[in-house]
């Protein structure tokens, strides 16, 4: 199907998911947002996609939901669509890496929108903010829980409750975002890095997502043990012996997905 709110490419193993939607800074319409899920679950499906990446424009990753589709909308139809369930249910649901290439806006629903991605490298120009406060609303897909996560209660609070931006700067230093890099290196990196990770044992990088996502949702301790877990079936692959012994024979491993 021909999608008209996104562009995707798959390339070398990698699948880019480009938003756009460029009036409207690339804001999460319902189409969007479908659409979205939609080529996230054919990419995970495909076989020849080992990595993948959110991208938007240079001037927005994402301004956020739709604030023009939104606005006319009672409680009684959100909560009976259950709006925005699928945006976090559908990409959490995806097995393979998802990287969030972010630049200029990632704002309310944006930023949460990159958050739910595996990872975030950002452009010096990118603002990150939970701006829904300024609306008479709150956040609704994770910018009160997993910004919490990231950057810790004191600035997550500020962003909710101000409404403020992050720089990129900022968002570095508080461990929102894994890297920051002028605006016209973006791609390069974001996708040198999806490249690093499609040359990868699929096995190993599906259990390392898993085992880092798990530590949100338990225990130290029970998350450690379902490392130990996932890290003892990998000696049950073909990979494992290929990569330990091409470090030894002091040459390039050559993975199968075996
Ligand atoms: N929804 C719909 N349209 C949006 C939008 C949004 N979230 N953000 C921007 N747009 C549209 C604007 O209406 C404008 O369209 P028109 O030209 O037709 O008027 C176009 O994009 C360009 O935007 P601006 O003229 O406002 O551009 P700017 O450079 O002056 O400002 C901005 C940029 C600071 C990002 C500003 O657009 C803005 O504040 N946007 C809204 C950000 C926001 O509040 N996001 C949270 C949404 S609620 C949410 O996300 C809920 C949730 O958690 C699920």
């Amino acid at each position: 199907m021909a999608f008209e709110t996104i562009n995707v490419e798959v390339e070398d193993h990698v699948a880019l998911i480009r938003l756009d939607r460029p009036d409207a800074l690339n804001a999460l319409n319902q189409q969007l947002v479908r659409e979205l899920c939609q080529a996230l679950e054919e990419a995970d499906a495909n076989d020849k996609v080992r990595c993948i990446v959110v991208a938007g424009s240079d001037k927005a990753f994402a301004a956020g939901a739709d604030i023009k589709e939104m606005a006319k909308l009672g409680f009684v139809e959100v909560f009976n669509a259950d709006l925005f369930a699928d945006v976090n249910d559908r990409i959490t649901a995806i097995r393979k890496p998802i990287i969030a290439a972010v630049s200029g806006y990632a704002l309310g629903g944006g930023c949460e929108l990159a958050m739910a991605c595996d990872f975030i490298i950002a452009s010096e120009t990118a603002k990150f903010g939970q701006p829904e406060i300024n609306l008479g609303v709150i956040a609704g897909i994770g910018g009160t829980q997993r910004l919490t996560r990231f950057v810790g209660k004191s600035k997550a609070m500020d962003m909710n409750l101000t409404g403020r931006f992050m720089t990129a700067e900022e968002a570095e230093r508080s461990g929102l975002v894994s890297r920051v890099v002028p605006v016209k290196k973006l791609m390069e990196e974001v996708m040198g890095a999806a490249h690093k990770i499609a040359e990868k044992s699929r096995m190993s990088v599906l259990a390392a997502k898993e085992a880092v996502n798990r530590s949100y949702e338990t225990t130290l301790s029970e998350g450690i043990r379902f490392e130990r877990n996932a890290f003892h079936s990998m000696f049950a692959t073909e990979d494992q012996k290929e990569g330990m012994n091409a470090f030894l024979e002091k040459r390039q491993a050559q993975f199968r997905d075996k």
